[in-house]
């Protein structure tokens, strides 16, 4: 029987996932199987138990679980504890990674040909977690978070050094790549920024995909190059693979793929 895996979450059913690492399984000849597990929100612990019981041997975690993954791990990687999150579970030892910050680098740094200092950041949940740490590794020389309850983006800037938390008022500043992690555009709303620095030579990341967000249509609009989070989906899943194989699956074809479809 194949080695099964799955993505865990609440919602899955339109996740990309298991068409992305079916792909890669074809390409790298890994005989294994990859599906959805919708967890009750009061039951994530349980969905897992059983599924591991069942043989499973890896799971990716979604919204909302990522942070009570990350407390249900036996040991996780240093990335993941600068997260607080995990997104990547082996199940066979209770290791917890999380390859949402790397995947966003590489999107950014491999596809993208983006290099940054000044980033600012919008939002401070769980997809904003994640990708503080490695943005300050990957060559950030600041990491500016903003989010519309700024204690919460204070809280969390004060585990990084060279990150700072804000609201948006008054929000002001430099910088080359803007990147919304806030959930925002799945209720076709935009982060409140101020005017005039979404503009020309700024990156505008949304890591929300399959849409045009109203952030990446004000960036647009203002003149800056967009990005949504598809790259990001498609690296991060790279990562997890590799974790749980061995093997380092080819992206470009993966992400062209999804791109062309
Ligand atoms: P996730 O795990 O997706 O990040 P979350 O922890 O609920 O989910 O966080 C959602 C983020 O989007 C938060 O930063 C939230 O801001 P608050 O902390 O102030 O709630 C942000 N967000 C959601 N809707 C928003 C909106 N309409 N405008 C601005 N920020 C929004």
């Amino acid at each position: 029987m194949s080695d099964r895996y799955a993505l865990v979450g609440n919602p899955v059913a339109h996740s990309k996932s298991p068409w992305i690492h079916a792909e890669f399984a074809r390409a790298t000849s890994q005989d294994l199987d990859y599906g959805l597990l919708e967890s009750p929100l009061d039951g994530f612990a349980a969905t897992v138990q059983r599924f591991r019981a069942a043989g499973g041997k890896g799971l990716n975690v979604t919204l909302p679980f990522k942070q009570e993954a990350f407390r249900l791990c036996r040991t996780v990687s240093e990335r993941a504890r600068r997260a607080q999150a995990v997104n990547t579970l082996v199940l066979e030892t209770g290791f917890g990674d999380n390859t949402d910050g790397i995947g966003l680098v590489r999107d950014l740094s491999q596809n993208l040909n983006c290099s940054f200092r000044n980033v600012l950041l919008l939002g401070a949940g769980g997809a904003a977690q994640g990708v503080v740490g490695p943005l300050l590794e990957a060559g950030a020389s600041r990491v500016v978070i903003a989010n519309r309850t700024a204690s919460r983006a204070k809280a969390l800037a004060e585990r990084f050094a060279g990150a700072s938390g804000h609201g948006y008022d008054g929000l002001s500043g430099e910088f080359d790549l803007v990147i919304n992690a806030t959930s925002a555009g799945l209720a076709d709303e935009a982060p409140p920024l101020p005017p005039g620095l979404l503009r020309g030579g700024v990156l505008a990341y949304d890591m929300v995909y399959g849409r045009e967000t109203p952030f990446l249509a004000a960036a647009k609009k203002a003149g800056a190059r967009t990005s949504d989070g598809l790259g990001m989906l498609v690296e991060q899943a790279a990562e997890s693979f590799f974790i749980w194989r061995g093997v380092r699956p080819q992206t470009r074809p993966v992400l062209a793929k999804l791109r062309g479809a």
